[in-house]
């Protein structure tokens, strides 16, 4: 599914690169952890769409290296690598329009996203601050995890600096809605082109809640309970299939690859571009939920319009309602270690 969703979006995109009126718009899209096992395949796909007209690529090694690979593939963007000083990731984020953070350590068996909270939220919060400093205005694409938390710590980063605008924050929750297509199409052999599965919540374990219903089916007893743990822990698949190696890269790289696509032809004037994404959100704020990810629609600004979930069936609001409790206290937890951590 990823490599023909891929031939159909990005390769299709560079054939049809010299009738698109759009494509000639500039658009410099940068990459935090670009050497890494998502940043690599990622930029690769970056290069691949000729909606970008600039790649900047940033890592704390290795990034010139990978900068100088695919700077020879004959798509018109440039491409520049930055070290890994002040300066070079200044340099790096100054311009942006996107920039996409998969910089961070990935899972191992046995650990849970939340595993990874110390070490990525440091992370994270320190690009963060780089960013809000030099592209303030940039759309920013959270991949690191875990995702619950992370854009939290963005989040309260871009307002401790007075930057912080809502509509340019976005957690990256496209892997859950490739495999929850994918899933159901092996399920019911369709063609996972044509499937396209709305998941709400965040992005980890019980968080992720997709919604069959809304496609029109109606999984019942043991099959509909195997899909649903199947789209929650897809990526406890890949860490116990990758044995220590790691997490998801190439299905995560064709996911952020596809959001930022999203976002370029939302912002160069396409209408009805719908993601769902992690974003702050009103649709639970009364319960103290403030960040969920829906489907939104996406526009020159960001966030265009952010929809309500729409009708559930019984069993969904009891993943919705489990979705909820977790979610509040991933977000806390991010911002209250933010706030002591800044
Ligand atoms: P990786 O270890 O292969 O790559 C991470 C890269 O980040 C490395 O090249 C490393 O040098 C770089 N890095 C570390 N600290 C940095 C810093 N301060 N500045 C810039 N670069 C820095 O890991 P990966 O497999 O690419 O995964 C990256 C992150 O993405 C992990 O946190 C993982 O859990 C997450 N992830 C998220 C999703 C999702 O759906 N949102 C999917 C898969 C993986
Ligand atoms: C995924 O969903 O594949 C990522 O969040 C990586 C992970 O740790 O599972």
């Amino acid at each position: 599914f990823a490599a023909r969703q891929v031939s159909q979006s990005v390769f299709g995109a560079v054939q049809r690169r010299a009738f698109s009126a759009t494509a000639s718009n500039a658009s410099k899209v940068t990459v935090l952890g670009a050497a890494g096992g998502i940043g690599q395949p990622l930029s690769l796909l970056l290069k691949l769409n000729p909606r970008v007209s600039e790649l900047a690529l940033y890592d704390i090694k290795g990034a010139p290296g990978v900068a100088a690979d695919i700077s020879h593939i004959n798509t018109k963007s440039i491409v520049k690598g930055y070290d890994p000083t002040p300066e070079g990731v200044k340099e790096c984020l100054t311009g942006a329009e996107i920039v996409l953070i998969p910089a961070g350590v990935p899972r191992k068996p046995g650990m849970t996203r939340d595993d990874l909270f110390n070490t990525n939220g440091s992370i994270v919060r320190d690009l963060a601050k780089a960013a809000a400093d030099a592209c303030p205005d940039a759309n920013i694409l959270v991949i690191s995890n875990p995702v619950n938390s992370t854009v939290p710590i963005t989040a309260e980063v871009f307002k401790s600096k007075g930057v912080y605008n809502p509509k340019r924050l976005f957690g990256v929750t496209t892997l859950d809605v490739v495999r929850a297509s994918r899933f159901i199409s092996q399920l019911k052999s369709t063609d996972p082109a044509n499937e396209n599965i709305t998941v709400i919540g965040g992005h980890s374990g019980a968080t992720i809640v997709p919604l069959l219903s809304q496609a029109g089916y109606s999984l019942e007893g043991a099959e509909r309970d195997e899909y649903v743990r199947r789209v929650q822990f897809g990526g406890d698949e890949v860490v116990q299939a990758k044995g220590g190696a790691g997490s998801a890269t190439l299905s995560m790289a064709m996911a952020g690859a596809r959001f930022a696509e999203s976002l370029l032809k939302a912002a160069q004037g396409q209408k009805g571009v719908i993601e769902p994404t992690f974003v702050d959100s009103p649709l639970y704020k009364d319960q103290g939920v403030t960040y969920f990810a829906s489907q939104v629609e996406l526009g020159p600004n960001g966030v265009e319009k952010i929809h309500p979930v729409g009708k559930v069936t019984e069993y969904e609001q009891g993943l919705l309602d489990v979705c909820l409790k977790d979610l509040k206290g991933n977000i806390e937890k991010g911002e209250k270690w933010v706030k002591e951590n800044m």
